[in-house]
């Protein structure tokens, strides 16, 4: 097997994945054109010509703009089957996916119309190709703390199906501390808890969402190695971080894939593991994630299997479903 073919035959799980951003452009404008949205973009072209990002903010605010055309169940259905769908081609064998409801609630969107489209496509997917999946719900937190609690009250009915809360939009300025409440009162329900830190945020987030929100896992996380007390405490308590290495080059948090500390924290011994974030913004699936990483960095085939295996740890399968993953990947050979 060539090392393309290992890498796509690799069990792995995508932890790091927002749905809103696996909306392709072809879809934005299908879906624009069945709910009579109207967009200041002439063509599915001129829409793409304009994902070029200076940071996360630039990046956030066309993300948010496109997420307008999600009206209805049928559309959260056609997007996350649009998703696993392409998961699927790329070897992910199960998926913790984002979803960000203050989106569609502050629109009058219900936050059923998007959870019963979600999790419709996730079931066909389990039946259809034997991929699994988990919804987290993020707290966007430029938004208020009374917000995010708003949030979680009207998704209280639905807690079946949604095993973790998370955070994610702008981190310059709003720290994890600012949601410590929402978090406790999500974890009192027994939903696990992740977050995203120290991606344009200092270190010092990653500590506060550690103490503070009490994560099990850090979504990016690359500045933890700006301290070295961080970094050791991450590979002591073997904290997973969902790295997303093309992202971080379109938000400019590194200039180039080269530049990627993906593979020295690797190295150090933390739980690294690789993702596509907002694929349809960014230019690549999880696959394409895995390729760049590996040619930019000169991967070998035991950390294209660490980075497989640690996705599958890392994830909120239960102990049998984990230990019969990592048993395929350590079958596999290159
Ligand atoms: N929302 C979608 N993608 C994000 C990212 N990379 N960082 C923060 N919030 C996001
Ligand atoms: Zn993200």
């Amino acid at each position: 097997m060539d090392l393309d073919g290992y890498m796509r035959a690799l069990p792995k799980a995508e932890l790091h994945l927002h749905i809103e951003g696996t909306l392709e452009p072809e879809l934005l404008f299908a879906l624009a054109q069945r709910n009579g949205v109207r967009l200041r973009y002439p063509s599915v072209e001129s829409l793409r010509k304009a994902y070029e990002f200076e940071d996360l903010q630039s990046f956030l605010d066309i993300y948010y703009e496109g997420a307008g055309v999600l009206r209805t169940e049928r559309d959260f259905h056609d997007l996350a089957r649009a998703y696993l769908q392409r998961a699927h081609a790329d070897g992910v064998r199960h998926a913790e996916i984002f979803f960000d409801p203050q989106t569609h609630t502050s629109r009058s969107v219900p936050i059923e119309a998007v959870i019963e489209g979600l999790t419709t496509a996730f079931r066909e997917a389990e039946k259809e190709w034997g991929l699994t999946t988990k919804l987290i719900l993020c707290f966007l937190r430029h938004l208020s703390e009374e917000d995010a609690l708003e949030t979680f009250d009207r998704a209280r009915p639905h807690l079946d199906h949604i095993a973790a809360v998370g955070l994610d939009s702008s981190e310059k300025g709003h720290p994890p501390v600012k949601f410590r409440r929402a978090f406790a009162k999500a974890k009192a329900e027994g939903l696990g808890a992740v977050a995203h830190a120290g991606e344009e945020g200092p270190a010092e987030y990653v500590w506060q969402a550690l103490d503070e929100l009490k994560v099990s896992r850090i979504d990016h996380g690359v500045r933890c190695a700006e301290d070295a007390a961080l970094v050791e405490r991450l590979k002591r308590e073997k904290v997973p971080l969902t790295m997303c290495p093309l992202s971080n080059v379109k938000l400019r948090v590194f200039d180039s894939i080269e530049k990627h500390n993906l593979k020295s924290l690797l190295e150090a011994g933390l739980r690294v593991t690789v993702n596509s974030d907002d694929p349809a913004y960014f230019g690549g699936y999880v696959l394409d994630n895995f390729r760049a990483a590996q040619s930019a960095l000169d991967l070998l085939p035991e950390d294209l299997a660490a980075l497989a295996r640690n996705s599958i740890e890392a994830s909120f399968l239960p102990k049998a479903a984990k230990a019969a993953l990592v048993a395929e990947i350590e079958a596999l050979k290159p």
